[in-house]
């Protein structure tokens, strides 16, 4: 039995990406503003498309100086992150107002903030209107994680450092645990039974070369866009 939902609220089905703390600066202000609709667009070279709407003031702050920065928010930032949401920095300094503490960025005039587990600063590579929000697609000039957070992947073993999720309205949500899939290469028998009866006889150093195989073959994978 299902039961169908309006048009409109389909794209909260495909809520659970980060949310992002966009930051911006130009002529000396700076800003901040949470935004969901964030996604990669091209992995080489990487860019990145950001959703904004016209009427935000981080709108006109991205127009301007045609950079910004991603802050992706620990759960530390969860209330933080609803509030940056419901002001706009055209009537009040909301990086002035919270005291949130940032640091320089390495290559964009936009803050960064502490209290996050990546940084990812872009130059505007292009911008396209679509529907009601107007798509930036930024180009990665530098990106940095939190120690401890992630290797190849978010790790997701510290839920402080674990990054938010938006999921609609007022709720977020942190990931569970990180899963890792194994596909069986061709010639091998794909039943699990085997597969186990086989990892029993490993010795610990077979598995951690097959481990290192493995992270290799997903590298490559990963290079490959997939
Ligand atoms: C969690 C969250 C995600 C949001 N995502 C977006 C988004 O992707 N694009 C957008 O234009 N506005 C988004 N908004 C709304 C803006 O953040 C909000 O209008 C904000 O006050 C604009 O600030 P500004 O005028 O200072 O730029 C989001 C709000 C919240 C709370």
């Amino acid at each position: 039995m299902r039961q169908s939902i309006a048009g409109t609220e389909a794209r909260r089905l495909l809520g659970g990406g980060p949310v992002v703390l966009v930051t911006t600066a130009w002529r000396g202000n700076s800003n901040v503003m949470p935004a969901a609709y964030v996604t990669p667009v091209s992995f080489e070279p990487p860019l990145i498309g950001l959703a904004v709407h016209p009427t935000r003031h981080t709108y006109d702050m991205i127009r301007h100086s045609e950079e910004f920065a991603l802050n992706l928010p620990s759960r530390e930032l969860l209330h933080h992150c609803q509030y940056l949401g419901s002001v706009t920095g055209r009537e009040v300094d909301k990086l002035d107002l919270t005291k949130l503490p940032t640091f320089r960025a390495r290559h964009v005039d936009a803050p960064l903030l502490e209290g996050c587990v990546g940084y990812i600063e872009c130059g505007v590579h292009d911008a396209m209107t679509m529907g009601d929000h107007t798509l930036f697609v930024g180009k990665v000039l530098a990106a940095q994680v939190e120690q401890g957070a992630f290797e190849g992947t978010w790790r997701l073993d510290d839920p402080d450092l674990k990054p938010l999720h938006y999921l609609g309205l007022n709720y977020y949500a942190q990931f569970g645990e990180r899963l890792e899939a194994r596909v069986p290469k061709p010639e091998e028998d794909a039943s699990e039974e085997a597969g186990s009866e086989r990892r029993e006889a490993e010795t610990e150093a077979e598995r951690r070369e097959r481990e290192e195989e493995e992270r290799d073959r997903r590298r490559r994978e990963g290079e490959s866009g997939t």
